[in-house]
């Protein structure tokens, strides 16, 4: 369609001003250097640690629930030890990070505190949102979670860089990836975009930037999240509408979206509430108009790439997350047939995408 300017991102040729304007960096001097030694220790246990793996003895045992599966690797004393060290450096980086911030509290409440009512783009709290007691949690032992720390979003956008990508796309790459893969709508329309689960709005950022005329909004639950996605958009000089509402009532009005996008929600959500999401989505997504959805596989997904954890390690390692990085809906998550759910409520799916991140394609719903 005529307007709508398309633009390849190319994560690979970041200039070094780039990477400097989209990492977080602290203040003093002293703080940014102990936030590297905590970056390279937590690189260092995820990297050197994350694939060691109980002697073979204990790997022949037969079918067993996760949790049995995790007690009997828990049973060889150098695995045991080396999960714990890696749960005790999780959590060594998460006390730095907040420390980090709550020692320059004035510092980081001032900068979020210029942008809350200064452009480009926008900012909506809701202060009186009811969140949802799914939400409520120390997810990935977070503290405070998303919702209950005034810097949830900065934190979780830093830890993010250095914990789960293990510092491998600190600038945003791989959601410039992710945004590169989303398909457009068949007559090439892209007008209005949103985001949902944005948290600290990296993939909303890189939406806005392969597609720069179209209004772009990213919602999430959170209203640290969203302040602080507000404010990284801002001094990026992106033209991004953030807003604190719940993903299973956006108050968009009926087919308002050309591209829905969503990156690791789901799984972090009740069963109840996904179901909830994906008729909203439904509802606001215009026919013809396509929804990226990219999470971890569920039952549903054809056999050539959903492949369940059925070894002893990967149930160990399901119970691990599960019950160790405070993830207490994944397993919901994945028993659910997502794509049954998004065909019943009225789109056509297709998973033939590129693989983007840990082999697994997105899943691109087209609304019938
Ligand atoms: C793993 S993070 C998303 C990461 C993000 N998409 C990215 O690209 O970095 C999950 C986010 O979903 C948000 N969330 C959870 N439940 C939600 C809901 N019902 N509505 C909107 N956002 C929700 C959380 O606050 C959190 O920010």
């Amino acid at each position: 369609m005529a307007g709508t300017v398309d633009i390849k991102l190319d994560p690979k040729s970041l200039t070094a001003a780039d990477k400097a304007r989209r990492r977080v960096s602290f203040p003093r001097l002293d703080v940014n250097s102990h936030m590297h030694f905590a970056e390279g220790v937590k690189m260092w246990a995820t990297r050197r640690m994350a694939g060691a793996q109980p002697s073979s003895p204990i790997c022949e045992t037969e079918a067993l629930t996760i949790e049995q599966a995790w007690a009997a690797t828990m049973r060889d004393p150098a695995h045991a030890a080396q999960t714990r060290l890696n749960w005790s450096i999780h959590d060594f980086m998460w006390d730095r990070v907040c420390r980090a911030f709550g020692r320059d509290a004035d510092h980081f409440l001032a900068a979020m505190e210029a942008t809350d009512n200064d452009g480009p783009g926008s900012l909506e709290l809701n202060p009186a949102l009811a969140i949802p007691d799914y939400a409520r949690h120390e997810i990935h032992r977070q503290p405070g979670g998303y919702v209950g720390d005034p810097f949830g979003g900065w934190v979780y956008h830093y830890a993010l860089t250095l914990a789960h990508y293990q510092g491998r796309t600190p600038h945003g790459e791989l959601q410039m990836e992710l945004a590169n893969a989303v398909p457009k709508p068949a007559d090439g329309a892209v007008n209005r975009i949103l985001d949902i689960g944005c948290a600290s709005g990296v993939l909303t950022n890189a939406m806005k930037e392969r597609f720069p005329k179209a209004e772009t909004w990213g919602v999430d639950v959170s209203g640290p999240c969203v302040r602080y996605a507000h404010h990284r958009a801002a001094k990026l000089g992106l033209d991004i509408h953030f807003a604190q509402r719940l993903a299973e009532d956006t108050k968009f009005p009926n087919g308002h979206f050309d591209i829905v996008t969503d990156y690791l929600l789901f799984h972090e959500v009740s069963a109840e509430a996904a179901r909830k999401i994906v008729a909203e989505m439904a509802r606001i997504i215009r026919p013809g108009g396509v929804w990226c959805h990219n999470d971890a596989q569920t039952t549903g997904w054809p056999s050539e790439i959903h492949r369940p954890d059925t070894s002893i390690q990967g149930k160990a390692m399901a119970w691990n997350l599960y019950r160790h990085n405070y993830e207490p809906w994944y397993e919901a998550y994945k028993a659910l047939d997502f794509p049954a759910l998004l065909r019943d409520a009225g789109f056509d799916v297709d998973m033939s995408g590129p693989p983007i991140f840990r082999g697994r394609p997105s899943v691109n719903a087209v609304k019938r």
